[in-house]
């Protein structure tokens, strides 16, 4: 390539503004945008792990810093608004200010500067299907349990106003997402499948959808969504005794056998209520809704992006192997 052609390049590539860079699926996708040429501006905590993100331009600040978010998104193409944060990991209050809260100061920042279109991950979560059995949509609005649904769904809105106000946004919500580097959900599933000493699983379903699929959704969402359409990017929908069946047959290990009853898991959520205010901890599955939930079957179509997006995901043994060599390398 010639020094020409090299700049025309350069000014060509398109911006994409990214909170959560630094997060499991938000570190994938600048992977992704970098690998196709795009410009990436990512949003970091002082503290946040920036290995390995290395072509990333850094806006480091947080999400009330409105400073910092001006400057990440002014001049972007594409603001893809992930950053959030779940109660694995913090408290109601924190959930909702960083979700919700942040939410609009990102929007903020973007009305105030030169941005062409927001995509933001919210989540399946605020969907539900509307019995067992069921797979839920993006018109199966659910009331939101618990803060993490609360905090998505009123980021939603915010998000749905900003469209209708001639902005241009879209919401993708992601089912469970698996992949490598994740020590939460993708973990826990491979603890399930493959190790003897967590014999056990739970009652219910969900959709996994494997974190390169969904980083394909976000683009595709970037590229071909509608403005204030919303987006489900799901994968397999799978019972958890088949999801760890199957993780156990794709990565040679020996399957979980003995399943936690559902009567047992609605006894923990009360536990849980309990430890949660005695000793500030959080401990799954959080409270007695919550409890509840995880043992229903919480099927999704993701027909709309399939249709609209000409999103495709693949099916829980195409992404076994890579989380599996991330499992053995760094959990074990
Ligand atoms: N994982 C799933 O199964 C799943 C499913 C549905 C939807 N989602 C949504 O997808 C998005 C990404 O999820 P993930 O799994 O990649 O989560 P993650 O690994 O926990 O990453 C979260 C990102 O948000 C950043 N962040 C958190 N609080 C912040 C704050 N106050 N200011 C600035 N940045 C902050 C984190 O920064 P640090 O690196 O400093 O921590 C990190 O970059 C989230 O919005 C989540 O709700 C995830």
């Amino acid at each position: 390539m010639t020094a020409m052609t090299d700049a025309r390049t350069a000014a060509d590539a398109r911006t994409a503004a990214v909170t959560g860079a630094t997060g499991f699926l938000g570190s994938r996708l600048c992977d992704r945008l970098l690998a196709e040429g795009w410009a990436v501006r990512g949003l970091s905590r002082p503290t946040s792990d920036r290995d390995g993100l290395g072509g990333v331009e850094w806006h480091v600040g947080d999400l009330a810093d409105d400073e910092t978010l001006r400057s990440l998104v002014d001049g972007a193409d594409v603001v893809f608004h992930l950053a959030g944060i779940g109660l694995w990991s913090a408290g109601p209050e924190t959930v909702w200010a960083v979700n919700r809260d942040g939410t609009e100061r990102v929007l903020a920042a973007c009305r105030d500067g030169d941005v062409g279109r927001v995509v933001f991950t919210s989540t399946a979560g605020t969907r539900r299907p509307q019995g067992d059995g069921d797979f839920a949509d993006e018109t199966d609005v659910a009331e939101p349990i618990g803060a993490y649904q609360d905090s998505k769904a009123a980021a939603e809105e915010l998000v749905d106003r900003y469209a209708r106000a001639n902005g241009d946004a879209v919401t993708v919500h992601p089912t469970s997402i698996f992949g490598p580097d994740d020590r939460e959900f993708t973990a826990q599933l491979l603890a399930m499948g493959v190790e003897p000493t967590m014999p056990a699983h739970l009652p219910g379903g969900l959709s996994i959808v494997g974190v390169g699929d969904v980083v394909d959704g976000l683009l595709a969402a970037a590229e071909h969504g509608t403005s204030g359409e919303h987006y489900i990017l799901g994968g397999e929908n799978l019972t958890f005794e088949q999801a760890v069946d199957r993780i156990a047959d794709a990565a040679d290990g020996s399957p979980a056998r003995i399943r936690v009853p559902a009567t047992a898991i609605r006894a923990a959520g009360p536990v849980a209520e309990l430890v949660d205010i005695v000793a500030d901890r959080r401990v799954f599955p959080f409270d007695r809704e919550m409890a509840d939930l995880a043992t229903q079957r919480l099927f999704y179509t993701s027909r709309k992006a399939h249709d609209e997006l000409g999103y495709e995901y693949r099916p829980l043994e195409a992404h076994v192997p890579d989380a599996m060599e991330w499992y053995r390398a760094d959990v074990r």
